[in-house]
């Protein structure tokens, strides 16, 4: 006991003086620890007494990110942070052979840790299953290994101009909040300050890169405090907005054109056409948007539906026309508006409404047919003809040449007759 007595006497006064040779082996690390936390405070910062200020290594190893929400405008991450800096008070080289202390997270409370902090976090917490995740290893040299888990929650000002076919820019701010650049300046660490899991998988968005930058877009405390800035470059995935909103808005613009290919006296089947594209793409444009917050810009994805209800709303629109202009001409037709000329050839009359009420549908089909970009575009009638015309032709040809080889493709079986019947005359 007294032996232990003078060892610890002799080592503590070998950390407050010099560097101790003998004796070396006969310390308990128990003691040894005990003696030096006895005489540091981590009230106070590791270069209280110089004015040198104290350069910490920030890294990040990312294990998740989680969600990503345009409504709340934030992104909550899973990450490790890794602090390393040196406090020249715990120095212990030469008077323990262990290059490092491992210390529990109850000791950690006597470390002087920086004051880090997130400038733009909304929410964070620390883990605590089973005990603190936290990490405190002290080399010889006095540098000290800082590591612990956190999940955090950190605003994300979204520009969703281009939504869904957008990239974002998601930052966290590290900022020390108490210390200005006189006591603690953060760096990233020179190699790989940030790495992301390689299992880490994000539903809406890819990461892109990762960028890390010694100083920050906006610095709250001032130029005085230390802030380092990291941006997680993401770009949204579209192919759930593909299927779950391009591919259906294109299907109900082609099926209110189905309209166009019904009869004009079936009135209403085309309107009851044209009314439910018109309310399904309602539906659809709430459904896209009810995950956006309402900013009041257009959006990409505004211009799309808006241009998708444009096309609805035209298909029912061009049925009404249809429709109007039918009936117009059917009251001039009707013969109950013909009373007072009742001293006309009744015959006579009765053709020319005929006529008036034939050129009025066929008015009416020419607008239904415009709609189909049949007489406007002016190919579908002409090249059935000239289909049929060429298709003789080559059957003539063959037919001459050698009738054996007549061939007609399945494809073209429906033309059989006809070319039966073709006028070949014109080779
Ligand atoms: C630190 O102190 C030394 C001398 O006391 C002085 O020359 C130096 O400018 C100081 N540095 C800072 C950053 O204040
Ligand atoms: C911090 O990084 C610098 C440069 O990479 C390095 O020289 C220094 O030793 C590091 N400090 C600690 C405590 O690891």
């Amino acid at each position: 006991m007294p032996l232990l007595i003078a060892c610890l006497s002799v080592s503590l006064s070998v950390i407050l003086f010099t560097r101790p040779t003998e004796c070396r082996s006969n310390i308990m690390k128990t003691d040894f620890i005990q003696a030096m936390f006895e005489e540091y405070d981590s009230s106070l910062s590791p270069n209280f007494e110089s004015n040198e200020s104290t350069k910490v290594n920030m890294s990040l190893y990312v294990n998740s990110i989680d969600s990503i929400s345009e409504q709340s405008m934030d992104f909550t991450i899973n990450a490790f942070i890794e602090q390393e800096w040196c406090d020249p008070r715990l120095i212990f080289y030469g008077m323990i052979m262990d290059e490092y202390f491992e210390l529990d997270s109850k000791f950690m409370v006597r470390v002087w840790v920086p004051d880090l902090y997130f400038t733009n976090e909304k929410r964070a917490n620390f883990h605590v299953v089973t005990v603190p995740n936290k990490m405190l290893h002290l080399y010889n040299n006095g540098c000290i290994k800082y590591r612990l888990r956190v999940s955090l929650t950190a605003s994300c000002p979204m520009n969703l101009q281009k939504y869904p076919m957008d990239s974002q820019r998601c930052s966290l701010y590290l900022q020390s909040f108490a210390y200005t650049r006189k006591t603690i300046d953060f760096v990233w660490k020179s190699i790989k300050p940030v790495v992301a899991s390689k299992t880490m998988e994000l539903p809406q968005f890819t990461l892109v890169n990762v960028n890390t930058r010694n100083s920050c877009d906006e610095n709250i405390g001032g130029p005085d405090f230390t802030c380092i800035q990291v941006d997680f470059n993401l770009k949204r995935n579209t192919g759930f907005y593909m299927i779950q909103i391009y591919i259906p808005t294109i299907m109900i613009v082609l099926l209110s054109w189905v309209s166009f290919w019904l009869s004009i006296d079936a009135v209403p089947a085309r309107i009851s056409l044209g009314i439910l594209t018109v309310l399904t793409m309602t539906t659809q444009k709430g459904a896209a948007i009810s995950s956006l917050p309402r900013v009041s810009y257009v959006k990409a994805i505004d211009v799309w539906m808006a241009v998708c209800l444009a096309f609805v709303f035209a298909a029912l629109l061009e049925f009404a026309i249809v429709n109007v202009m039918q009936r117009r001409q059917q009251k001039f037709a009707d013969p109950s508006s013909f009373v007072n000329s009742s001293n006309k050839n009744e015959e006579e009359k009765q053709n020319s409404n005929n006529r008036r009420l034939s050129s009025g549908k066929r008015d009416a089909q020419r607008v239904d047919n415009v709609s189909r970009v049949r007489r406007t575009l002016g190919t579908v009638d002409h090249l059935i003809p000239s289909f049929e015309q060429a298709l003789g032709r080559v059957a003539y040809i063959k037919d001459v040449r050698n009738p054996a080889m007549v061939q007609i493709p399945p494809y073209l079986q429906a033309y059989k007759y006809k070319l039966a019947n073709t006028d070949h005359t014109f080779l």
